[in-house]
């Protein structure tokens, strides 16, 4: 009788839910020549559109569109005769859908783990992710640490896992820092952060890797944003402060991944406090990348590999992402690049794209400044890296990565991981200079 009613409530608050969406659509919108992505750009900035995958010529993005701005947008689409069709009908019922299979996905998942949820396993609530983080410290003690350097704007512990077979005591062996959840609404990426924890120290299948690496994992660097995408607003991708600009009350939050001192607020990121690529009113005004940017400088000396997982697109990035120069370490970035791509690719499914890799505003065709992947290999990581991981394109049931592919992803983007992380070692073990 209590599972009744407790199932029934929750499906109640579900139906309730998403009303902001209602009558939302999105489109697919697939420029064909330089000029036309170029337009686009200029509707993009025009009506501050929020590209949720970005077009390049040749290759369709998807911009959702709010009911006052469908006429407007596809009129102006269709007088430059840039090709574009609707992607999903209605937001509010394709993210009810998404909420049925998440709940699909937490039956089957909660009898399997008798009862338990794993971070992995299906979209979490933060606390899941929290509380994974803090059982395997505590049953780990030997390997893992738990670190809560600073609080989110709103007050969530913003929490890392140190992980080493030496309590990072052995300044000789690289560190490995994966950071997930900078952008809110992506949900494919904190589960493929907790994976790998799982992978080394739960299920180790490469015990090479704690043998010769240190690791620092954390999973949500946005826990405040991470939140509001679940319980009010699904496509929130920024932070949740309030002070960074006189009108920021009313338009709250920064785009985490334009907030790093690299070319700050000059290139694919806003000076308006209501634009979903705010940069901030600084660099590093918020305190969720200020945390990733101590990370990055505590170990500088024997960082050798950054990763930051965002979604979608199956694309691995690096610099420099403001306008598309090699770095001097370009060859190298490649050619990890390439071999972490063709092991995801090995294990992938027939129906999720390829991995493209390459410089990031090449392969996206878009400029950004202000980026984590940047300012890390700015500051001497030689290689740093974003991940696009898959989702969307595939099967279009939800608006998201159906949770059902949730496990093949972690399990792809780990062999991923291994793969740089190997590779890593053998470029800079013992020989970064920054
Ligand atoms: N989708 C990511 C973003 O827009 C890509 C960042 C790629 N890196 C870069 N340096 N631009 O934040
Ligand atoms: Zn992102």
């Amino acid at each position: 009788m209590r599972i009744f009613v407790v199932t029934f409530l929750f499906f109640s608050a579900v139906s309730a839910k998403h009303e902001q969406y209602a009558g939302w659509k999105s489109y697919y919108v697939g420029p064909s020549t330089t000029a036309e992505l170029k337009l686009v750009g200029v509707l993009k900035a025009q009506y501050d559109l929020d590209f949720i995958s970005n077009p390049a010529v040749g290759r369709e993005g998807v911009v959702v569109l709010s009911p006052d701005l469908q006429e407007p947008v596809t009129k102006a689409l269709n007088d430059a005769g840039i090709s574009h069709r609707v992607h999903v009908e209605d937001l509010k019922t394709a993210f009810d859908v998404d909420d049925e299979n998440i709940e699909r996905q937490a039956r089957v998942t909660l009898a399997r783990n008798g009862g338990k949820r794993m971070p992995y396993d299906n979209y979490q609530e933060i606390e899941v992710i929290d509380n994974y983080l803090e059982e395997i410290a505590e049953k780990y003690p030997e390997t893992v640490t738990l670190v809560n350097p600073a609080n989110s704007y709103e007050g969530r512990p913003i929490q890392y896992l140190k992980i080493s077979t030496t309590n990072f005591e052995d300044e000789s062996k690289p560190v490995i820092f994966i950071d997930g959840g900078i952008h809110s609404r992506e949900w494919i990426s904190p589960p493929t952060v907790t994976w790998a924890i799982h992978k080394l120290v739960e299920n180790v299948t490469e015990p090479d890797l704690l043998e010769k690496f240190d690791f620092i994992l954390l999973p949500v660097v946005n826990p405040d944003g991470y939140k509001f995408s679940f319980t009010t607003t699904r496509l929130w991708r920024k932070t949740r402060s309030t002070d960074q600009s006189q009108i920021s009350p009313m338009c709250p939050g920064v785009d985490g991944n334009r907030n790093f001192d690299f070319f700050w607020n000059t290139v694919g990121t806003s000076s308006i406090a209501c634009a979903d690529n705010y940069g901030g009113s600084r660099a590093f005004s918020e305190i969720e990348t200020r945390v990733v940017r101590d990370i990055l400088h505590e170990h500088l000396e024997r960082t050798a590999l950054y990763l930051t997982m965002h979604s979608f697109g199956s694309m691995i990035l690096y610099a420099w992402g403001h306008n598309g120069t090699l770095s001097n370490n370009a060859l190298n970035l490649h050619m990890v690049g390439v071999g972490m791509a063709e092991a995801i690719d090995e294990l992938s499914l027939p129906h999720f794209p390829r991995y493209r890799v390459g410089n990031s505003f090449l392969v996206l065709n878009y400029g950004a400044s202000g980026a984590s992947e940047d300012y890390a290999h700015a500051i001497g990581i030689p290689l740093a890296y974003t991940y696009e991981l898959p989702g969307l394109s595939i099967g279009l049931q939800g608006f998201i990565l159906d949770p059902r592919y949730i496990e093949q992803v972690c399990k792809e983007t780990w062999e991923g991981l291994v793969a740089g992380i190997r590779m890593a070692g053998e470029l800079y073990d013992g020989v970064i200079d920054p």
